[in-house]
């Protein structure tokens, strides 16, 4: 058994929960985060890289013998990282630009899941030009409206306006600018009512895959999904709705459809497609396809992973999963997300965060920490550092989460109280 070196690319929770998945391989012999946070060092050595400067990644990447590059965001995969290093005898775990374009671009996404037949909401696209036929179309719809920069957005492109007027309004802004380049295409759709989840397939690119441990998270600031949109503030793992049933429907209906649309397209997938559904009266319906993990999903995910998750990222790089096992920890995992104070608004950095060290029962994966020139561990973004438990059913893994949670503590300290209360109904 040959050992790797791998570099992965971010600095989130996500990434702090892949380097610590990793960091558990008897595959591994060197772990690399760049540019990392203040935990990551825990798993890996930080390393001081742009994700999104290429030929600084390649200078390095040779210089420290790098078998595998993981892509944990989606910026470096949209501006083409696989196809950079394609030629390059070095593993990417991620889709080539043309397969990233599926987050990338919401009017792609669309087009490809229309001619794949994949269940998804009705929609038109329009520009600058098409504005009026854009107010046409507002019309033939129902409250709320559903208006989607086509770029990328950073999680903001979404808008959902309850009324006709503010739909109109909000269509003009985008297409004048609202989202700089992003929004120069907009994409209207009809809105659908359910609850969503998040699921995850890791593709080889040939056809093989394997579907990873259901997850649900909570993107609103407030309790009670009130308030405004951020990164996600917590995650649980499984999804009870995510039964047999309707993982079967999204087997059949969504993924391999995806898996197989890609190849008739010549679209080189060798990594992680995350299919972000919506159970509408039990038919899985896709509201987005991301290129990446979720974040804090895989905060969640990679705690129910009980195979070597190394293995199963390096048979897909290579294009062969073959019978790569993943096996599913039967446990519960839910995940709470500290956030700083003002959060998803302006918020202040550099707080000292005190108590992590007697946190026992949970597992803390960073997200906006850093370690600073004093050596102490402060707060450096938004989210700040998500608490992660295992238990036997969603209430008891939320019950060790926040019992952590009360040990961890910074000035301004936030986090949400009702993860998973919808799921426990
Ligand atoms: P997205 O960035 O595409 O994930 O959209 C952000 C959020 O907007 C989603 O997680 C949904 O909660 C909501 N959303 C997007 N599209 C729709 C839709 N067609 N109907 C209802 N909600 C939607
Ligand atoms: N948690 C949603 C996302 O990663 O986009």
């Amino acid at each position: 058994m040959e050992k790797i070196n791998i570099l992965l690319l971010g600095s989130g929770g996500r990434e702090s929960a892949l380097a610590w998945k990793m960091s558990q391989s008897p595959l591994l012999n060197k772990l690399y985060i760049a540019p990392g946070n203040g935990g990551t060092g825990a798993y890996g050595e930080n390393i001081a890289l742009s994700p999104l400067d290429f030929p600084a990644i390649e200078k390095w990447v040779g210089e420290n013998a790098i078998d595998m590059i993981v892509v944990g965001n989606e910026d470096p995969l949209v501006a083409g990282i696989y196809d950079y290093f394609e030629d390059k005898n070095i593993l990417v775990v991620g889709p080539s630009k043309a397969g990233a374009a599926l987050e990338g671009s919401k009017d792609f996404a669309k087009q490809f899941m229309v001619k794949n037949n994949i269940p998804t909401a009705r929609y038109q696209s329009f520009t600058a030009e098409t504005i009026e036929d854009g107010y046409k179309f507002l019309e033939q719809l129902q409250a709320p409206y559903v208006l989607k920069a086509d770029g990328l957005a950073a999680g903001k492109g979404v808008l959902i306006l309850p009324t006709i007027e503010e739909a109109k309004a909000s269509l003009k802004e985008m297409l004048s600018g609202m989202f700089g380049a992003s929004s120069a295409t907009v994409v209207i759709e009809e809105f659908l009512s359910g609850i969503e989840c998040s699921v995850f397939v890791l593709s080889d690119g040939n056809g093989g895959y394997r579907v990873l441990p259901v997850a649900k998270d909570y993107k609103r600031i407030g309790e009670g999904d009130t308030g405004l949109n951020t990164g996600g503030m917590g995650a649980v793992s499984p999804v009870p709705f995510a039964d047999e049933v309707f993982m079967e429907k999204v087997r059949t209906r969504i993924i391999e459809p995806t898996i197989n649309g890609l190849i008739n397209d010549n679209i080189t997938y060798r990594g992680f497609i995350f299919l972000g559904l919506i159970n509408v009266g039990g038919e899985p319906m896709v509201i987005e396809y991301n290129v990446r993990m979720g974040d804090p999903e895989t905060e969640a995910v990679m705690l129910r992973i009980d195979s070597d998750l190394v293995a199963l990222m390096k048979a897909a790089a290579q294009g062969n999963l073959g019978d790569t096992e993943l096996k599913e920890d039967p446990r519960t995992a839910v995940t709470v997300m500290i956030v700083s104070g003002g959060y998803p608004g302006s918020y202040p950095k550099g707080k000292v965060i005190t108590g992590y060290e007697n946190v026992t029962d949970s597992i803390l994966f960073h997200a906006g920490t850093k370690i600073n020139e004093a050596g102490e561990l402060v707060t450096s973004g938004g989210r700040v550092i998500s608490v992660s438990s295992y238990g036997k059913d969603i209430a008891n893994a939320l019950a060790n989460s926040y019992a952590s949670i009360e040990k961890v503590d910074f000035e301004g300290k936030y986090f949400r109280r009702d993860i998973g209360k919808d799921l426990m109904k």
